[in-house]
C-alpha cells in the first residue's frame, strides 16, 4: 500500500469515516420517504447529525420530489463539509450546514429551554462514525458512556443513536446506517434496549457479509419512529430482514437481480443469485 493509502485507511479508523454507497443512501431516503406520514405542503426538517460528503441528504434530496425540504448537514470535518456544501448548492433546496462535533450541539442544547426548530427535526438520516473502545480510549469511552447512559464496550455510534434521538420531534423518523454488532453483542444490550424504548421500529436490515462497504464493517439499518414515551408499544409488528451471502448447496429456485438493492426493495424470502453468487434473503415479523 502506498503511503496516501495507508494515510486515508489509518484517519478512516480513528475518524470512523465510512462514507455511504450512493445506491444504499437512496435506499435509505426512499425507506424513510415511504414512512412519511406528512403533506407535500408541510416542510420537512431533515439532519444528518455526521453528515460527510453529504451522501444521505442529497439522495433525501434527489427522492423526496415535491416536499418542502430544509436540510442540516453537521461535520466535524472541514474538508467534508465544504465538499457536501458544494453537492447541495447544486439543488435549489433550503440546506445548512455547520462544522462541529455532534455531541457539543447536542450538549448546547440540552441547556436552553428554547430549541429552534432547525435543531429538532422531522427527519434524521444518518450513518454516524464506528470507533471502538480501543481507538476511542478509556477515558472518553467512559464519558461517553455515562452522559449518554450506556454500558459494556462502548462505540462512538452508540453514543450518536442516543444523542441523536434526543433532536429528533415525537413521531419523527429516524434512518440509520451502523455496524451491525449491536444486534447481537452484550455491548449492544443497552442500545436496543433504548431503541425499543424511544422507537416504534419500523424495519431493521441486518446486512451481514453484503460487502457493501469498502472497509470491514457489516452494516445494519435501523428504521423507527420516535415515541411520545416508554410505555407506548408496537402498534405494527416490526420487520427483521438478513441478507448475506450463502455457500448452501440451493434446492430451490434462485431468483437473479443485479444488485443487493433489488433484494432490499423485495417482499420475497429465498435465495437470490447475484453474479453467480447466492444470497439469502429472510424477512422475519416481530
Ligand atoms: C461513517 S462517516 C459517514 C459520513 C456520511 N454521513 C455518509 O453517510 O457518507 C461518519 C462521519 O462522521 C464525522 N464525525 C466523526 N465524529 C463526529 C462528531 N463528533 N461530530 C460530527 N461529525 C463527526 C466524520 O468526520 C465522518 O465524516
Amino acid at each position: 500500500m502506498n503511503s496516501s493509502v495507508v494515510e486515508k485507511y489509518s484517519k478512516q479508523k480513528m475518524t470512523g469515516s465510512h462514507f455511504t454507497p450512493a445506491e444504499l443512501a437512496k435506499a435509505v431516503a426512499r425507506r424513510l420517504l415511504s414512512n412519511m406520514g406528512k403533506s407535500h405542503s408541510d416542510t420537512i426538517f431533515v439532519m444528518d447529525p455526521s453528515c460527510g460528503d453529504g451522501e444521505l441528504l442529497l439522495n433525501f434530496a434527489l427522492e423526496s420530489k415535491g416536499y418542502k425540504l430544509n436540510l442540516l448537514g453537521i461535520e466535524e470535518d472541514l474538508q467534508s463539509i465544504e465538499i457536501a456544501k458544494a453537492r447541495l448548492d447544486c439543488l435549489d433546496i433550503n440546506a445548512e450546514f455547520n462544522c462541529i462535533d455532534f455531541f457539543s450541539l447536542v450538549s448546547k442544547q440540552a441547556n436552553f429551554d428554547y430549541k429552534p426548530d432547525k435543531y429538532l427535526v422531522d427527519v434524521i438520516i444518518a450513518n454516524p462514525p464506528y470507533v471502538r473502545t480501543q481507538i476511542l480510549g478509556a477515558d472518553y469511552s467512559q464519558r461517553l458512556a455515562k452522559e449518554y447512559n450506556l454500558s459494556g464496550r462502548v462505540d462512538l455510534y452508540h453514543a450518536f443513536l442516543v444523542a441523536m434521538t434526543s433532536q429528533l420531534k415525537i413521531g419523527g423518523l429516524l434512518g440509520v446506517i451502523t455496524s451491525n454488532r449491536y444486534l447481537t453483542t452484550k455491548g449492544g444490550s443497552s442500545v436496543r434496549k433504548f431503541l425499543a424504548e424511544h422507537y416504534e421500529i419500523i424495519e431493521i436490515i441486518d446486512l451481514g457479509d453484503t460487502k457493501l462497504f469498502e472497509a470491514a464493517v457489516l452494516p445494519a439499518v435501523f428504521f423507527g419512529r420516535k415515541k411520545a414515551n416508554k410505555s407506548i408499544g408496537q402498534k405494527e409488528p416490526a420487520n427483521f430482514l438478513r441478507i448475506y451471502e450463502t455457500d448452501k448447496e440451493v434446492i430451490e429456485k434462485t431468483i437473479s437481480v443485479s444488485s443487493i438493492y433489488d433484494i432490499i426493495g423485495s417482499s420475497r424470502n429465498g435465495v437470490y443469485s447475484i453474479n453467480n453468487k447466492n444470497t439469502q434473503y429472510q424477512m422475519e415479523n416481530y
